[in-house]
Order: C-alpha cells, then structure tokens, then sequence
C-alpha cells in the first residue's frame, strides 16, 4: 500500500481509504455489525490507515461500529479518522449550522467513535451560501485550536462549491465525486487544489459499483438500497448514485470498457488505478461492505499505471458518450 500525504505538510495516509456508509446499514441494504468489522479489520490488514465516515450514516451506526473496529485493533493513532457533519435531523437546517450544534455533533461522534480528537471533520453537502458565510469554518477553526479535531474539510456536490471552499482559511481537504464517469475535476479544480496544498478525497470511485462491471440489466437491489429508490434522484442528489449517469448507458460503456482491464486484476480494481494515477488525488474511498471487496480494492494501489494513451482514450469517450448524460449537481 503507497501513502500520499495528506494536503501540504499533511501526515501520510494511505492512497486507498475505505468509505464507511455501507456500513450504517440504512441506505445500502442490511450489513451485520460481524460484517462489518470484519471488512474494517480487512481493510486495515491490506494496510488501509484512511477511514471516511458520517455522523448521519446508520444514524450513528458507521460511527459506532468504527469505534468499536478501533477498540479491538487497539492503536487508534495508525487510523485517520474522518468524519462529517451538517445534516443531522435533530436539529435540522439551518440550527446545524450555529456554534452551539457544531460543537454538539463533533461531542456526539467523539463519543461514539471512543476517540478524544478527530483527525478531520467534513461538512456534510451545506448549502452553497452557509459555505459562504463561513460561520461553520470559523466553529471548526476554534473545536481545531481545542484539539477537539486535528483539522477540517468539506465534502461537496458541485465545483463550484469546492472553488467556494478554497477560499477557506485554513481548509485541509475537499471531498469531491471523481470516476472514470466524472472526471470534469481534472481541468480546474485539480490544478487549484494542489496549488492551494488542499488535500483531494475521492468518493464514488466505483460509481456506486457500476464501474466494478458486475451488474447486468437486470440486476436487482434491496428495496433499502439507494441504487433501488434513488435512481432518479427520488431522495438526494442523483449524483450520489451510479454517479448520476443514466443505468443503460452506464452498463452500455462498463462493456466498452472492459477489455482493457489488464489480466490479473478486476474492473473494480482498474477503475480504483486510474483515480490514482491523477497526482492531485490523495486517497481513494471505495465503499466496501465484505471483506474481499476491501482487500481487492486495496491492492489497487499495486496495480502498475495506465498507459498515457488509455487515459487520453478513456478521457475522450468520457467527454463524447457520458458526459453530455450525467445529472444532477456537478
Ligand atoms: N456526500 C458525501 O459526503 C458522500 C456521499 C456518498 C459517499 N460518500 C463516501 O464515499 C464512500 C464511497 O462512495 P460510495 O460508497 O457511495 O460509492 P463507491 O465507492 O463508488 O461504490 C461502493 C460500492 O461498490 C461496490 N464495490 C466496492 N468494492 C468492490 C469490489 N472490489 N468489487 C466489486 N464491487 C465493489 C460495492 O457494491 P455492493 O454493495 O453491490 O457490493 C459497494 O457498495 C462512501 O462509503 C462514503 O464514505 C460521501
């Protein structure tokens, strides 16, 4: 497992992280907490140091379950623990955004992690203009100086959300969607990121598993599954499932795209790879819920480069066949 660092002067961290909303067991179907663990200690044994959670996931499950993972392997400081916060039911927006309830929920996911400090807290998707105001920043700066959480980041939708977030004094990371489905970040944002020594966390990079190139046409899912009842965007941003591409047009191009998966390796893992063969990217966070997807995923980072003129095919197909499809907010 190579280590990236973490933004500029960050510490390291793994390149392949392991994104932890599958296990909340809300909106992926069921995951047993045995399940669970047992992907974590996968994770962790492949040399995965890099965990993203959500003070929402599972209502706290994710969370708890990580902390009991950290309890059992017993060496909490070899893990970078993220989480996020803003959109908690109790209280709601825009209540979430006050001192007080920031304050509130980074107390409530210290203690259900059973940790004393964060290493990162993420804005969980705020609204464009609370990102402006920067209130929320200035709480995170000040739970920072308390050593409450060792630094602080936002997940967001768009770009132009992450180019707002750049303005942030102080900002250690963004959380961004980037897959070979969506790869609009390269151009700008990418370049912007690095220079500003903000540290990139890829979510979705198996675009909720449609790049794993397991499914068919006819493939079906738990009715609690958000791959079931978000397709269309019937919940949340649509974005946030299959990456926003179209079902039929997304396995239409997984098979165009499949023999150039080399021998010995799956689509899954390719896919991973060439998130990673971006240098602004810092960690990868493929969602996992068994423990062979967690250590194949892992490997990814063993796996040797693509050619430069994969990506310039794969860079072209993008920008001519999926492109011009993707919804919801980019
Ligand atoms: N707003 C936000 O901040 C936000 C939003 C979304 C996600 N996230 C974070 O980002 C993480 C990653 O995103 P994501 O989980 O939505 O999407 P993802 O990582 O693109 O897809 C995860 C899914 O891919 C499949 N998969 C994983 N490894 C595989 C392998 N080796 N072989 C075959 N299939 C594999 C699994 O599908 P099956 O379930 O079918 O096995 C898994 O549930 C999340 O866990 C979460 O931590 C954050």
């Amino acid at each position: 497992m190579q280590t990236r660092a973490f933004g500029a002067g960050g510490p390291q961290v793994s390149e392949v992280g392991i994104g932890c909303w599958q296990i909340g067991g809300t909106e992926w179907g069921d995951v047993t907490d045995q399940q669970a663990t047992a992907t974590l200690h996968a994770a962790a044994d492949a040399g995965v140091t890099f965990i993203d959670t959500a003070d929402i996931y599972g209502d706290g499950r994710s969370e708890r379950l990580i902390g009991q993972f950290l309890r059992e392997r017993g060496d909490r400081e070899r893990f970078f623990i993220a989480s996020k916060l803003g959109r908690r039911s109790q209280p709601g927006w825009p209540e979430n955004f006050t001192p007080a309830i920031v304050r509130q929920h980074t107390e409530d996911s210290l203690q259900r992690l059973g940790i004393e400090s964060l290493d990162l807290t993420q804005t969980h998707c705020l609204p464009l203009e609370e990102l402006q105001r920067q209130r929320v920043f200035e709480t995170l700066a000040t739970l920072q100086s308390e050593g409450k959480i060792r630094g602080f980041g936002a997940s967001v939708e768009t770009v132009a959300e992450a180019e707002e977030c750049l303005r942030v004094p102080g900002l250690r990371s963004l959380q961004i969607i980037f897959n070979l489905f969506r790869q609009q970040p390269i151009d700008e944002l990418f370049p912007a990121a690095q220079a500003a020594g903000v540290a990139l966390i890829v979510r979705l990079p198996l675009a909720s598993g449609l790049l794993a190139g397991k499914f068919r046409s006819d493939s079906q899912f738990a009715v609690t599954d958000h791959r079931h009842f978000n397709r269309e965007g019937q919940s949340f941003n649509v974005g946030e499932t299959f990456a926003g591409v179209p079902w039929e047009l997304g396995l239409q191009v997984v098979e165009q795209w499949r023999p150039l998966v080399p021998a010995g390796a799956t689509m899954a893992q390719w896919a991973l790879r060439w998130c990673l063969d971006h240098p602004a990217v810092t960690v990868v966070i493929p969602g996992a819920k068994h423990a062979e997807q967690a250590r194949q995923n892992a490997a990814s980072s063993d796996l040797t480069p693509l050619s430069a003129e994969t990506h310039r095919r794969l860079r072209e197909q993008f920008q001519a066949e999926v492109q011009p499809h993707v919804r919801g907010r980019v």
